[in-house]
């Protein structure tokens, strides 16, 4: 039986990814790479809805495939490439807002909170019509899963009906992917505000643990993380959801379950167990934050690499296009 595929993405929008990327997504976009097909794709297209600064988006693209070899894709094993070295993804977007009503876009969560965050005016057609290129980027390789953190669920959702409504209308076309969408480590908040959750475009950085932070970085934002009233270190993310997130963070790193950290730290309080958390988003962080440093020493080796999955994703997506173009009754 053929490998199932599996298809994800993220924004080269930081000169780091934040623990939210890593244990909402990426730690699963490596899990996947066994037994599966995975094309993982640094969606730079997506990344000039934002501010558009074209040194800091070369070396953001670039650090950002250092990180994703770092923490463990591998360009053999999987597709790793970038999104505008292959064009279809914009061809099929365009098909994809031809489908898409005007109505179920406006109800993207995503843009509302992003257009409102600027103020409506400021906000760029092109965030408007994002998740209809993420759709694109999803269809064009038939994916089966889709591995993406909480905030992305809504997005899945459009591609599948859009997938279907294709189908349905012009013939079997699309796979209809599935998120995958792990419970445990789907949200992860601010350290600061853990009411929010921890993302790049925060406006401080204290709360945001990055792949790239030191160790001394690391063990100062934990160490100053908002904790809760009490002092016992129990999940209850409704009374202590600052607690609550470092528990989910540990357990996700060091495969405790929250039910035995629960037991550990009983009877000790939040320094002890602020340390301890310190020490294992550290250790997990350091050989990934190396390895990615030394990767980076060598632009054209990362550069070689992403043209290499670029060609092998091009194979796929040409297919797929041509089979949506001749469906839709254009003459080839
Ligand atoms: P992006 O670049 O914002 O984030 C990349 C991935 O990280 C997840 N994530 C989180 N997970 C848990 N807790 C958090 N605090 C947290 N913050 C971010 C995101 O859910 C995502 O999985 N639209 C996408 C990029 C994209 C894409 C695609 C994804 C474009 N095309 C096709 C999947 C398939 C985005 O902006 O992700």
């Amino acid at each position: 039986m053929a490998m199932k595929r599996v298809f994800s993405g993220i924004q080269p929008t930081s000169d780091s990814f934040h623990l939210g990327n890593y244990l909402g997504a990426l730690k699963q976009w490596v899990e996947l790479q066994e037994g599966h097909d995975g094309f993982y794709c640094i969606v730079d297209l997506h990344a000039l809805s934002g501010e558009i600064e074209p040194t800091l988006l070369r070396k953001r693209t670039l650090s950002s495939a250092a990180q994703l070899i770092a923490l463990g894709i591998s360009p053999e094993k999987s597709t790793l490439f970038v999104q505008s070295q292959v064009p279809h993804h914009n061809q099929l977007g365009w098909i994809m807002e031809c489908l898409a009503g005007f109505g179920e876009a406006s109800r993207m969560t995503q843009f509302k909170d992003k257009s409102a965050k600027g103020g409506a005016d400021s906000a760029r057609v092109g965030l408007f019509t994002y998740p209809m290129l993420q759709a694109a980027d999803i269809l064009l390789y038939q994916a089966n899963l889709v591995p993406v953190g909480e905030d992305q669920r809504q997005h899945i959702e459009l591609t599948r009906d859009l997938a279907g409504r294709f189908n349905t209308r012009f013939g079997q076309t699309f796979t209809i992917p599935e998120n995958y969408i792990l419970k445990s480590a789907a949200k992860i908040q601010d350290l600061q505000d853990p009411a929010s959750k921890m993302s790049k475009s925060s406006s401080s950085l204290v709360g945001v643990l990055e792949i790239m932070d030191t160790p001394e970085s690391i063990a100062k934002k934990i160490k100053s993380a908002a904790t809760d009233t009490g002092r016992e270190v129990t999940f209850d993310e409704k009374e202590k959801p600052g607690i609550s997130n470092l528990l989910t963070i540990h357990s996700a790193l060091s495969g405790q379950s929250i039910t035995a950290l629960e037991s550990e730290f009983e009877g000790k309080g939040y320094g002890d167990f602020k340390a301890a958390v310190a020490d294992v988003v550290a250790e997990h962080l350091r050989p990934i934050r190396a390895k990615a440093l030394e990767l980076l020493e060598d632009d054209k080796h990362l550069v070689d690499l992403l043209h290499v999955g670029a060609v092998k994703a091009r194979t796929i997506a040409i297919e797929t296009l041509e089979k949506a173009y001749k469906n839709l009754g254009t003459v080839a």
